[in-house]
């Protein structure tokens, strides 16, 4: 017998701790089942998924749940047994990368991932020093936390080897899409803070960011912004860590990685990937080069993950892979994310309150703004646009440091027929929201 949505909620209160937070915690959703890019609650209600970027080929996808079981079925072991899905899927994974990525380490989540690249990265570097972007979130690890600034603010505060440096956000940042060569005026501040750092007798390990920062609200590097930076962190004689989680696995649609958009002739040292890898699974990755994982290697430690890499989750990593080619998701995420954004860069020149439309493939944020000029955050109008799509059965969640970016994510078989729909209720509520004149940021929501 299921609960009731009252008594779920109830238990839950009871007995999850309560930082494990919900969804629409006014009043949450239970979701009982999913398929495709749609949930269905307790009552069979179907709301439209914008946001699961982790149910990557779609929720419930029968080539994942197949593969699982079938591998399950068979044997689940750990590593320390030879097996080939390990093996094949490795070997798949690097056709989709730079030569020079060529070592995997497979583990759990995506906070295990950037776990281990910070470990191999103080290994090899034998400095122990991390550069991260403003606002960022890596997991979370107490050595995650310490790397994100999007955390530790609201914590401990930032430890001695941790260095900041300006989000390249080109549309509210110190350095704007107007001016030139925004891509070398970001990473000439990275360079800025590795000589504050190196004035102070310390040593740069790594410089960590996302390829497109999420939390920080969906932001696009500026071009050229990594090679650069990759100069200034090589020379210092740090590395690049490209952290995948969230956009790997081609959401961008035109690449497989996000931090191929910086162009052929940038190649990060180490890249972390997670969320969409398995669609749901846990199955998470570390990939490197062959001289980075040897200087691992060589300090005599073994490396053991009881759970990563093991047959099941390989058998649905590739399944994964398969579902991408086959049903040419990435071309989806092209053709969709195109029309997606194009629609509602067209609802801006009707809403002064769009302050700001930008992505790539199914990597969108709209950002909302009470002014245009002085681009203040609309940060109760981003909420109650959310509480209202949710009445139109459609999720949708914020982001960036004033929570004033909707954030589209969604699994990569989001159709034109879904983006249409989503742009027509956003453009229903901002007439509403005009018509009645609402100032949500003045007055309460
Ligand atoms: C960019 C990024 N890196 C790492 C993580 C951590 O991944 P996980 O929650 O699988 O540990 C997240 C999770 O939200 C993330 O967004």
């Amino acid at each position: 017998m299921e609960l009731t949505k009252e008594n779920t909620l109830a238990l839950r209160n009871k007995l999850i701790g309560q930082s494990v937070r919900l969804f629409y915690s006014d009043s949450p959703v239970k979701i009982t089942r999913a398929r495709g890019q749609y949930l269905f609650d307790e009552n069979g209600t179907e709301y439209l998924d914008c946001i699961s970027n982790v149910q990557h080929v779609g929720h419930c996808h029968p080539s994942i749940t197949e593969a699982a079981a079938r591998q399950m079925d068979l044997l689940n072991t750990n590593t320390r047994f030879l097996h080939d899905n390990i093996i094949t899927y490795a070997e798949r994974l690097a056709a989709t990368l730079p030569a020079k990525l060529s070592v995997f380490y497979f583990v759990n989540s995506g906070s295990e991932a950037n776990d281990l690249a910070l470990r191999l990265a103080q290994q090899y570097t034998q400095q122990e020093d991390v550069i991260v972007l403003d606002h960022a979130y890596h997991g979370h690890l107490m050595s995650l936390i310490d790397i994100s600034p999007y955390k530790f603010r609201k914590l401990t505060g930032q430890k001695e080897w941790v260095h900041v440096a300006p989000l390249p956000d080109t549309y509210r940042g110190v350095y704007r899409a107007d001016q030139s060569n925004p891509g070398k005026a970001y990473a000439d501040a990275v360079k800025d803070v590795i000589d504050q750092v190196q004035s102070k007798g310390r040593k740069i390990a790594a410089f960590f960011a996302e390829s497109l920062p999420s939390v920080g609200g969906q932001i696009i590097f500026p071009e050229g912004y990594s090679v650069k930076v990759a100069e200034y962190v090589h020379s210092a004689g740090g590395i690049f860590v490209a952290d995948e989680v969230q956009t790997g696995f081609g959401r961008v649609g035109t690449h497989f990685w996000a931090f191929q958009l910086q162009g052929e002739n940038f190649c990060p040292d180490i890249v972390t990937m997670g969320k969409p890898m398995g669609n749901g699974h846990p199955l998470a990755c570390v990939v490197t080069t062959a001289e980075i994982a040897g200087a691992f290697t060589a300090n005599g430690v073994e490396y053991f993950n009881t759970f990563g890499g093991n047959p099941v989750s390989c058998a649905i990593g590739l399944a994964v892979l398969d579902v991408i080619e086959k049903e040419d998701l990435r071309g989806n995420a092209i053709k969709v994310g195109a029309m997606f954004k194009h629609l509602l860069q067209q609802l801006s020149s009707k809403y002064e309150l769009i302050g700001d439309v930008r992505g790539v493939g199914l990597f969108i944020g709209l950002e909302l703004v009470t002014d245009r000029e002085l681009k203040t955050p609309a940060t109760h109008t981003a909420a109650y646009i959310v509480k209202r799509l949710k009445e139109d059965h459609i999720v949708v969640s914020t982001d960036g440091p004033w929570d004033n970016v909707l954030k589209f994510k969604p699994p990569m078989c989001f159709s034109m027929d879904n983006a249409k729909r989503v742009t027509q209720c956003i453009d229903n509520i901002l007439a509403d929201i005009k018509t009645k004149n609402l100032e949500l940021d003045r007055d309460d929501v």
